[in-house]
Order: structure tokens, then sequence, then C-alpha cells
């Protein structure tokens, strides 16, 4: 009986892994929902509202403005565009807000050198009870994201079962793949199943999807950042493993720039999520975006660490009484990125460590540059003492690389 089973599950995962070959590097670009939502009114709204308008704007503001040189390439839609099924059952966008279809809207996006992304739902509904795909339009619905040339799928799994969803996502990363049109593909299907194996098969994921929603939707506060950090810690074991070129955690969307973090926590937002490898989905107006707020997401020593060749996800690998954390991400070329993060309310804290504490053993000679702040800090030997002053609620982050190799170092005392 087994030996009748294995080939058959054999077959059936080599049918269906998605080879697109896309998201080497953990993504990054823009996504609608946490700061735009469903706001459909563009009567009442008409600058804010989902509509073809609102892409196009935040298109033109990801060429003019730097993002799209940076790497911040993917315009996403996410809920709330669909009108209806045409009589064909074919999607069709809302007529009224997307007078000129996502088909435009891509050929739009591909003008500047941007991806779009689109969203629908394995299910009779989306999230916000737009037409749902539902597995008998799962190869249709694909054939019409192609045709439209789009360069990304986002999946969710609202009004769906898990049985659905374990026919369904596997079912979806195969049409896609046989498009033959590259599209990236974004499921949500392990955030519907509790994040965890044995409900949840990363192998599986990591086969068929570029990228995944473990856990709950990001809202814009602290807490909520909070609440999606320590779940990721506290099952880092089991996630970090998983990540990797082509196949990506996602803790869900930045939220630099809105209204719900200090300055010190969308600091702290964006280093823990470049240290965690994650998709790095901007969702906030860059039309009125402040000089402070880019400042964080623009900046190129944290780009270049996020685009991290390797990509290997960091983990958090000290936890102290003082509520200080320090988080690690190994790096190409020997580097690693540091981000020693505070929990504490009060003041800055002064967080006085060596390299040798957290782990390192190499007889190298070190220096760092502060991510932030440009400061360089030199000469460091693992047994060096250092001290990092730490806002509430804020990070230090550092990008870490040995110097040289010292041969008498193991004898230091
Ligand atoms: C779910 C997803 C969110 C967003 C909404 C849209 O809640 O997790 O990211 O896509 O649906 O309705």
């Amino acid at each position: 009986m087994l030996l009748k089973t294995v080939p058959i599950l054999v077959l059936v995962t080599h049918v269906l892994a998605l080879k697109n070959g896309l998201m080497q590097t953990p993504p990054m670009g823009w996504l609608a929902w946490e700061r735009f939502r469903c706001n459909i009114d563009c009567k009442e709204d008409p600058k804010n509202c989902i509509s073809e308008q609102l892409f196009m704007e935040m298109a033109d503001r990801l060429a003019e403005d730097g993002w799209r040189d940076l790497g911040y390439t993917y315009l996403n839609i996410d809920d709330c565009w669909i009108g209806e099924r045409d009589e064909r059952g074919n999607l069709v966008a809302d007529p009224r807000r997307f007078p000129n279809g996502i088909a435009h809207l891509a050929d739009y996006a591909h003008s500047l050198g941007l991806k779009l992304g689109i969203y629908a739902d394995l299910g009779n509904f989306t999230c916000m009870g737009f037409p749902g795909t539902t597995l008998d339009r799962v190869v249709q619905d694909a054939k019409t994201f192609a045709k439209w040339k789009v360069d990304m799928l986002k999946l969710d799994g609202c009004y769906s079962t898990p049985l659905e969803r374990a026919v369904g996502y596997p079912k979806m990363a195969a049409a896609l793949n046989a498009t033959g049109h590259p599209i990236a593909f974004s499921c949500s299907w392990p955030a519907y199943e509790g994040g965890l194996p044995p409900t949840v098969n990363y192998t599986l994921l990591a086969d068929i999807c570029n990228l995944w929603r473990n856990y709950d939707d990001i809202q814009d506060s602290w807490s909520s950042v909070l609440s999606i950090l320590d779940w990721f810690v506290e099952y880092q074991d089991i996630l970090q493993p998983v990540a990797g070129p082509g196949h990506w955690n996602d803790p869900d969307m930045l939220l630099v720039g809105n209204f719900g973090l200090s300055f010190e926590e969308a600091q702290s937002q964006m280093a823990l999520w470049t240290v965690l490898a994650a998709p790095l989905f901007m969702s906030t107006d860059l039309r009125t975006i402040s000089a402070k707020d880019m400042g964080i997401l623009q900046n190129p020593l944290m780009i270049k660490i996020h685009q991290d060749p390797l990509g290997i996800q960091g983990r958090r690998i000290v936890k102290e009484k003082s509520q200080i954390e320090v988080f690690l991400r190994p790096l190409s070329q020997k580097a690693s990125a540091l981000v020693f993060f505070s929990r504490r309310t009060d003041m800055p804290y002064h967080y006085s460590t060596s390299l040798k504490w957290l782990n390192f053993t190499s007889a190298s000679v070190y220096e760092a540059q502060n991510v932030y702040t440009g400061e360089i800090i030199s000469d460091l030997h693992i047994k060096t003492k250092f001290t990092v002053t730490i806002n509430p609620s804020g990070v230090v982050m550092w990008y870490l690389y040995p110097i040289h190799y010292e041969t008498e170092a193991m004898d230091r005392t």
C-alpha cells in the first residue's frame, strides 16, 4: 500500500512545484491594504478610495521619489478592486473605479519599471465580500491575471474550508506556472491554519509559494507590531529554517509613515523586519510621507542588508533581564546584521556587551557601521566591551563585518 502511494505523492509535488525563479531576495514594494483598506467611496473621498487613480499616483511616487531605484518595485492591489464576473465568468475590475481595467494599470506600472500585484481569495467571497476564486475558477482566474500581465498574486483564504485551501493553493501554484507568465505567489494559507506544524506544512509551502502570511493582520499600532514579533520569535525554531531565496515568511506590511508608531517604533519595525528577511511592503501614503519616515524606508545600508544574497532569516539570539533583546541575521562575506532592541518604557538604556557574549567565536577584528547614524565602530575584538544606548521601544542596528583575521586573538585574555 505504502509503496503505491509514495510515487504518486512524489509526482504530485513535482507537478505542483512553483518554478518561477522569482523573489530570490525578499520582495519590496507597496501594498494598499493597511493604509487604504476597503475605501470604495470615490464620491466622498476621491483621492483615497481604491481606484485606478490611487494606484497610478502611487506608481508615480514609486518611480519619481527614489523608491523604485532602491528596490521597492511591487505596486500591489489588495481587496475591493473586483466589480463582478462577466457572462463568461471572468473577473472584471469595478468599472467606475478602474475604468481602464487592470491590464491598463499593469502596462502603466511596467512603463515605469514597476510590477503590478493583484489580490484574490480562495473561497466564495473575498474577506470584504467581493467575488471569490472558488476551486472551479482557479485556472480561469490564473489565466486572466496572466493575460493582464500581472506580476504577483496574493491569494487570501476567507470563506474557504481547510480542505478547499489544501486543494486550492497547490492548484493555483500549478495554474500560475501553466500560464507561462511569471507571477509571484503570496499565500495566506498558513495564517488560516494557525501558522504551525503539523497543520501547516512549510516544506510544501516553500515549494508552491514565494511568500506566505503566517499570522494575524497588522494594524496601525505598536501593540500590533509587538504581538506579531512575539509570535515570530516564539516560533523562530520552526519559522527561521523554512525561509530562503524564493520563499519567505511574511509578518505583514510596514506601518512606517502612518499614524500608530512613534519615530523610534517605526525605526524598530524597519530594522526587525529587515533582520527577519521579511518582505518590505510599505502601506502608506507616498504622496504625503514625511522626510523622516522616508529616511527610515530609504536607508541604503538597511536595504543592502535586507537584500543580502544569502537570504538567511535572522533570529533573536539574546534576551536580557533588562528587557533588551539582540537579533542577528548572518550575511554574505561573513558580515552580520545586529539589532539591539529595547522593550523598555523608561529612558534610553546603556547596554554593555561584547561580541563574545553574542556568541561570536571567530578570531578576527571586526568593524561595525551603525545603520541609522552611519557611525563607524572600529577595532572590535570578540572580548571588547562596548556599550550601545537604546531608546525606549527603539533599536540600535549594526552592520558588522570582519576586517582581518588575527591568529593570536585566541590567546587574548
Ligand atoms: C485579510 C488579509 C489582509 C487583507 C484583507 C482584505 O484580512 O489578511 O491582509 O488582504 O483580508 O480584505
